[in-house]
C-alpha cells in the first residue's frame, strides 16, 4: 500500500516549527501496516502549492484532474470487464493534516473538493464523529475524503493528536477500499 502524507502548514513549511503531524501519521500507519510505503511532504497553505501536491501525488498532470476537467475519471477505457486507468506512480491514499479549520488560511478542504471526483462523506463523518470523542472543537474541522483517479485522500486535522486518532479509525477499512476500489467483491 502506496500512502502519501502532506502536512498543509504555513509555519512547518517555513521551518517555525517541526511537523511532527505528518511524522504521526507515518509512524501510527507503519505500526499497523509494517507493508506500507509512505512519502512525506510538507506545503504551505497556499492553493497551488497543496493542488500541486496533492496532483503530484495522485499521479496526475495539472490539467488532467478535477471533476470539470473534461476528463472521465475512469479514463478512456469503458465498458464491461474495462480496467480503470491508474497511474503507475499514484498513491492509493493521499493523507493530508492541517488547515481544515476555519481559521482565513485554512483552505485544504476546498483545494481537496475542487480536486475529488467521487466523495466519500462517510470517512469523514467517522473521523469527525471519533474525534468528537476527544474535543468538541472536531465540529470545526472541515476535512473531506473522496478519490482523484483511483487515489483515496482524506484530509485530516492539524493536531498530533488528531492525526493519531484519525489515521487509527481509518486503517480498519484501508485495505478493504483498495479491494472495493479494483472491483474485487467482498
Ligand atoms: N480532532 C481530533 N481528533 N483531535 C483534535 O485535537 N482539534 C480540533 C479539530 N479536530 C482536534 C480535532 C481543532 S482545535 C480544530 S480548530 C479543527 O480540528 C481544525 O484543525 P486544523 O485547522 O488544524 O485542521
Amino acid at each position: 500500500m502506496k500512502v502519501h502524507v502532506i502536512t498543509i502548514s504555513d509555519r512547518a513549511a517555513a521551518g517555525v516549527y517541526e511537523d511532527r503531524s505528518g511524522p504521526e501519521i507515518e509512524s501510527v500507519l507503519r505500526e499497523a501496516i509494517p507493508a506500507s510505503r509512505i512519502t512525506r511532504t510538507i506545503v504551505p497553505d497556499e492553493t497551488d502549492a497543496i493542488r500541486d501536491a496533492i496532483l503530484a501525488a495522485a499521479g496526475r498532470a495539472h490539467a488532467e484532474a478535477g471533476p470539470h476537467s473534461g476528463t472521465a475519471f475512469w479514463g478512456t477505457a469503458s465498458g464491461p470487464g474495462s480496467k480503470p486507468a491508474v497511474a503507475e506512480d499514484a498513491a492509493d491514499f493521499i493523507l493530508t493534516t492541517g488547515g481544515t479549520g476555519i481559521s482565513p488560511r485554512d483552505i485544504s478542504p476546498e483545494v481537496t473538493a475542487a480536486l475529488i471526483e467521487r466523495r466519500l462523506p462517510g470517512i469523514s463523518e467517522a473521523l469527525r464523529a471519533a474525534s468528537l470523542r476527544e474535543t468538541p472543537s472536531a465540529m470545526l474541522s472541515r476535512g473531506e475524503a473522496g478519490m482523484i483517479g483511483q487515489s483515496i485522500i482524506v484530509n485530516f486535522p492539524g493536531s498530533v493528536r488528531a492525526c493519531r486518532l484519525c489515521t487509527t479509525t481509518l486503517i480498519p477499512v484501508m485495505q478493504h477500499a483498495l479491494a472495493m476500489r479494483e472491483g474485487k467483491g467482498h
